[in-house]
């Protein structure tokens, strides 16, 4: 395995673009942009400046917001897009040109001659404007791999910063994601960007396996928001990277900001954060079995990966339903500062599991019958604890 401590991110502002619901202003742009950065990325990949006169200025007024992270800007392998690319402030261009037997056929309809004679100009004309340039081929995996190989072992040689792999259509596996990366490895001596779609649901996976075979940058969005049903989220693959280097993670991203991030993105495209989001979906840190309970509550990593202070999160055991256990239950009752025996803290448990069985029982409404109980034991009236404990619950209609 490489190092994935070379591993940099690139988050695609033009990908989110292209995801149904989006329509980001200026504002939102350079909103989201600001937020992107203080974050710690490294690139923001911005909607060509060929698209459209907004999205153009867009790329002048962002380049020239003075942020760290590097201003991209994507382009078709032209020209004419170039020209307008390179004017416009940007850090570097990311210039892709479609290679599957597909696309030569029933899109542009291109040779790869002519292909890699279009990139051999284009690429020249940006490198001599002094920016970054990277070439990436479009769909990738249904692309004859020596036709592939040698115009990567072209552009290598012209001085590309990077070459990059798309998974433009979502078909591939993580184990042919593996193999091709690790080839173009060794065929290239740039750095290798990898874009995919998550049409199977593969999207994190093969970008793990990627960067396993030397791939050192990964496109991704804010919730992996993007064409179709969209790429590689940022949020997961952050998750996948810190159980493998959590001190690494730590140290490059401000982790506890991701949250914002992603509620910020939701909203401007009118979407909700899933419930079972990585890292910051509502019950990513609850834990509701007892034995699961018990073991978290002794020690947290029993059952977690991720430590969700390290992200600005808190864990949440869930007491008030039938699996409760009488740890669960006690760990509560010490939390509210109240002071039960054991053979108590059992009793009451016994209850809570009662009423969890007529249904889930509310944290407050849970809270209440713990304060109600202690204070029934305190008087040591021997029938207000009964009658606490002969609360019956309302059966909902
Ligand atoms: C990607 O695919 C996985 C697996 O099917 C799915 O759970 C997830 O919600 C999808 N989207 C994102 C943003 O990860």
């Amino acid at each position: 395995m490489y190092l994935i401590k070379f591993l940099i991110f690139l988050f695609l502002l033009k990908e989110g673009e292209q995801f149904a619901n989006a329509f980001f202003d200026t504002n939102k742009k350079i909103e989201i942009a600001k937020a992107l950065d203080e974050f710690g990325v490294e690139y923001i990949e911005l909607t060509s400046p060929a698209a459209s006169e907004q999205s153009r200025q867009d790329c002048e007024v962002i380049s020239k917001l003075g942020l760290k992270a590097k201003i991209l800007t994507h382009i078709r392998c032209h020209m004419d897009d170039a020209k307008i690319a390179v004017e416009t402030g940007v850090d570097g261009v990311d210039v892709v040109i479609g290679t599957s037997s597909y696309l030569r056929e029933f899109s542009h309809g291109k040779d790869m001659e002519y292909i890699a004679k279009k990139a051999t100009e284009v690429i020249n004309f940006v490198k001599s404007k002094g920016i970054e340039v990277r070439f990436s081929s479009e769909d990738s995996f249904r692309s004859d791999l020596v036709d592939l190989l040698s115009l990567y072992r072209a552009v290598d040689k012209l001085g590309v910063n990077r070459v990059g792999i798309a998974d433009t259509v979502g078909c591939a596996n993580p184990r042919q994601v593996y193999e091709l990366v690790r080839t173009l490895r060794s065929v290239v001596s740039c750095d290798i960007e990898c874009h995919f779609h998550n049409d199977t649901g593969c999207a994190i996976a093969n970008a793990y396996a990627a960067l396993e075979a030397g791939a050192t940058h990964i496109d991704t969005s804010i919730l992996g928001i993007g064409e179709r049903n969209g790429i590689t989220p940022i949020g997961g693959l952050i998750a996948r990277m810190y159980t493998a280097d959590k001190d690494y993670i730590k140290s490059k991203y401000k982790l506890h900001m991701l949250r914002d991030l992603e509620n910020l993105v939701a909203d401007s495209v009118d979407v909700q954060v899933p419930f079972n989001n990585y890292i910051t979906g509502y019950c990513a840190f609850t834990h509701k079995a007892g034995i699961h309970a018990k073991a978290i509550l002794n020690n947290p990593s029993t059952y977690e990966i991720l430590k969700p202070e390290d992200f600005g999160m808190t864990r949440y055991v869930n007491i008030g339903h039938r699996l409760t256990g009488w740890n669960a239950v006690k760990n509560r009752v010490e939390q509210l500062g109240l002071s039960l025996t054991d053979d108590q803290v059992k009793i009451i448990t016994a209850k809570i599991k009662e009423l969890g069985d007529i249904r889930p029982q509310k944290m407050e409404d849970v809270d209440n019958l713990l304060r109600d109980y202690h204070s029934a034991i305190i008087s040591g009236d021997e029938s207000q604890v009964k009658s606490v404990l002969s609360v019956v619950p309302v059966i909902p209609s």
